[in-house]
């Protein structure tokens, strides 16, 4: 006969075996488990020895054992009846399914002829039947009855199956994102209650037009809202179904509209400058460099040199179009390929330039707001959205390193290759006070606009900071320390994300431009329609780039700029 050791100091009931190295901690649990099959060998702890337990402790552990014996019946029990319980309702609702098949809907031809419209269209068609096409939003089911939220892309309506209409078996299985045609007469929501729109559809007929996978494959299985990035990236044709990424996306496409609508309104005249271009405009680091039928090319960084051959053919002009940044930033305003709203205006003044932007924003708002549909996105996207009020504060480049220094907002050391210096002690990177010739980093510049949260212009950068068309400031009006030339430039930075702007007036004399050419190493040549701009009929003149992303994720309230594109482009990202 083999022992079963109990130690009730040291042993273990749920994970002891009754061996000497293993012994349980109850005389109970142990003949519950070996009944009289074993000896057993008892004691209180380790100082004392293994003894057999005395007759009175045999008796009480036997209690503790039947008391055991007892429970682990009824857990069988239990478990046998709910395993029952479910073959029972996993038979019925096969049964439910098979029976489900002979019931076969046929549209009532003796109702009224339904009218097909698109959600958003409803509301004029309310106690009439109605036609609509969509995919299933959300399916709930409550005593027999199905409500499905159905999305046709203009909005959601809610829908009721009941009776015979949701006993078929399209509606027992019907999936997510399945795509379904509904036929019934639209109600106002009984009072209390709330649905899209205010109303609901009361089905009489419907059909599944494309079924969506369920189980394994089910949609919600393959992205929901805990799904990586990454994968919300791979999945970013399924994530813009969601009701925020769609929001952002029917954002865009009004205010690209509200910012057309702005630009007619002043006789702006929009453009369309290639993707295509031999020339570069923003610095030789950020290019995409291509092939074109041999000859060197690249995507276009700016459309700004094409607006400005424009202005003595159409006057002042703008585009909206994609501008390609080769850049390896990875920070949540930066994309490798942007939609860029450009424009430029002839006969202007510095001061002209920086109102007509502060101009174009505020209308392009003021549209957006006088919009229901748009006031309503805007407000369930960013509810504590401010319209800006004007004019937006100006602070030139000089005040603004004054500015950060006051508001010790440092930025890190660096050395002559522009790499961060660290403490040889701490290893912590060293971090300086801003001095005027600096470049305002991302980092400082968005605490800056944090800190002063509304929109404001910095303008007048040192020369050496920006691109080689700027126009320079009269050195009478150059801030500041010596030997640092100021250009006529601004950028508008707004609360949350930044720069969303940046501008500036042209070099309009042709030997100045030339020279700047040479400053910068770039050969004039493939420049001579540019420069031509000087050569017949010069002017004062100036424009600017706004960062469609960047500005929509002001207004919605986005934390980058990546949800803002349809399918945004980053370094190593070009899926889907
Ligand atoms: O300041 P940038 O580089 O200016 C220009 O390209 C001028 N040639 C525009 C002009 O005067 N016509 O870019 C203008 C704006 C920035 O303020 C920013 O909003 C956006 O374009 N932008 C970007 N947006 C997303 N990702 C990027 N990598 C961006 N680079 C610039």
């Amino acid at each position: 006969m083999s022992t079963s050791y109990i130690d009730e100091a040291a042993g273990s009931d749920a994970t002891g075996t009754g061996s000497q190295d293993a012994p349980y901690q109850s005389l109970g649990y142990a003949l519950f488990t070996h009944g009289d099959s074993v000896k057993y060998l008892f004691r209180k702890d380790a100082t004392a020895a293994y003894d057999e337990p005395t007759q009175s402790s045999l008796k009480k552990a036997k209690k503790t054992a039947d008391g055991l014996e007892k429970k682990k019946k009824k857990a069988e029990e239990l478990a046998a009846k709910e395993a029952k319980d479910k073959a029972e309702q996993k038979e019925k609702k096969e049964k439910l399914l098979e029976e489900s098949k002979k019931i076969v809907l046929e549209e009532d031809q003796s109702l009224p002829k339904a009218t097909r419209a698109k959600v958003s269209k409803l509301a004029d068609l309310r106690g009439q039947r109605v036609r609509v096409f969509g995919w299933v939003h959300r399916r709930r089911d409550q005593g027999g009855i199905i409500f499905v939220v159905l999305r046709d892309g203009t909005g959601y309506l809610q829908t009721i199956l009941s009776g015979r209409v949701a006993q078929t078996y399209e509606a027992l299985t019907l999936t997510l994102e399945s795509t379904i045609e509904v036929i019934g007469t639209l109600h106002p929501v009984p009072e209390g209650k709330t649905a899209p729109g205010g109303h609901e559809l009361s089905v009489d007929y419907w059909r599944v037009i494309g079924s969506a996978p369920g189980a394994e494959d089910a949609f919600t299985n393959r992205l929901n809202e805990k799904s990586d990035p990454s994968i919300q990236a791979d999945l970013r044709h399924l994530v813009i179904r969601g009701e925020n990424a769609s929001g952002v996306l029917r954002l865009r496409s009004y205010l690209l509209n509200a910012f057309r609508e702005a630009y007619a309104s002043e006789n702006i005249l929009e453009v369309n400058p290639p993707c295509l271009v031999q020339t570069q405009v923003e610095g030789g680091a950020t290019l995409f460099k291509l092939d074109y039928y041999g000859q060197p090319a690249f995507l276009t960084q700016s459309s700004q040199l094409y607006l400005e051959t424009c202005l003595p053919s159409l006057g002042d002009v703008f585009c909206v179009q994609e501008s390609f940044r080769a850049e390896n930033s990875h920070t949540r305003r930066h994309l490798s390929e942007y939609t860029h709203l450009e424009a430029e205006l002839a006969f202007i003044d510095f001061n002209d330039l920086m109102s007509h932007i502060e101009e174009i924003i505020c209308k392009t708002v003021d549209i957006l707001l006088a919009n229901p549909i748009t006031a309503g996105l805007i407000k369930s996207l960013n509810p504590s959205f401010q319209t800006p009020t004007r004019p937006f504060t100006r602070l030139s480049y000089v005040e603004a390193i004054t500015w950060l220094n006051e508001h010790q907002i440092q930025h890190p050391e660096e050395d002559s290759s522009g790499n961060p210096i660290k403490d040889e002690q701490t290893n912590q990177i060293n971090m300086v006070d801003h001095k005027v010739g600096d470049d305002i980093a991302e980092a400082a510049e968005r605490q800056m606009t944090d800190i002063i949260g509304k929109p404001v212009f910095l303008y007048g950068f040192p020369a050496e900071l920006k691109a080689f068309y700027m126009k320079k400031m009269d050195d009478k009006e150059g801030e500041g320390e010596k030997n640092v030339r100021y250009t006529e430039s601004c950028d508008l930075l707004m609360p949350n994300v930044g720069e969303i702007v940046g501008g500036s007036m042209r070099i309009s004399d042709e030997e100045e431009l030339l020279a700047a050419y040479k400053k910068e190493g770039i050969d004039p040549s493939p420049y001579y329609w540019y420069t031509d701009q000087r050569k017949y009929g010069t002017t004062e003149h100036g424009g600017y780039g706004l960062g469609v992303e960047r500005f929509l994720a002001w207004l919605a309230n986005r934390y980058t700029v990546r949800e803002c594109a349809l399918y945004p482009r980053w370094p190593g990202r070009a899926t889907p």
